[in-house]
């Protein structure tokens, strides 16, 4: 039984570790793709953690044209294609401030994550800044702790009626 499990983890981990997408830097073109895979991936996995009065609040900035824009021409912002899908995307600001962080709902737990944010990260050292901070939701502070990032407050973002929790974290780097 043992050696089963074993092989299965080995099977999966050579899986992961034949990664089927590359990274390139997001331009204007891909805004559209970008808002969908934002979309699709806070109705159907941030549901786990927020509920569908929360998330209608979270999904208003979608229609916020202006902070797309903004986000490609003021950060550094890195998407992971997989043939001509994008299968997530993310983002830092020039002060070390990682504001995006969205892998494609059906491409979850492959390590698409993983490679964005390791990239980041490089770019963060390359700057030379001393540490990296991001809030963080409720779904994917178990990945931000994974990269060493600790909780420093607990965030009651009020959206109209709704409160919205999510986590300030940093990593010393
Ligand atoms: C959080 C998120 C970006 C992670 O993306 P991902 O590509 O699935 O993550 P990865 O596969 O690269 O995960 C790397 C490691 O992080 C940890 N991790 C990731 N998601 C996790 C989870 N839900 N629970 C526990 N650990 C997790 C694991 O250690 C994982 O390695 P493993 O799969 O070998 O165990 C993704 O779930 C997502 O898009 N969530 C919704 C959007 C969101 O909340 N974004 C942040 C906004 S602030």
């Amino acid at each position: 039984m043992e050696n089963s499990f074993g092989m299965c983890n080995f099977v999966a981990e050579l899986l992961k570790m034949k990664k089927q997408w590359v990274l390139r830097q997001a331009t204007a073109s891909d805004l559209d793709e970008m808002i969908q895979l934002f979309s699709d991936v806070v109705s159907n996995v941030n549901a786990r953690d927020y509920t569908p009065e929360q998330l209608k609040e979270w999904l208003r900035s979608s229609s916020n044209t202006e902070r797309w824009q903004a986000l490609i021409s003021e950060q550094y912002v890195v998407v992971a294609q997989h043939g001509d899908d994008l299968v997530g995307f993310a983002s830092l600001t020039p002060d070390a401030y990682l504001d995006f962080m969205y892998v494609h709902k059906d491409h979850q737990r492959k390590g698409v994550a993983q490679t964005l944010y390791d990239h980041l990260e490089q770019q963060a050292e390359e700057t030379n800044a001393s540490k990296l901070q991001s809030d963080v939701s409720i779904t994917a502070r178990p990945f931000f702790e994974r990269q060493g990032f600790k909780v420093v407050r607990t965030n009651h973002n009020q959206r109209n009626k709704e409160v919205l929790i999510n986590y300030r974290m940093e990593k010393v780097l």
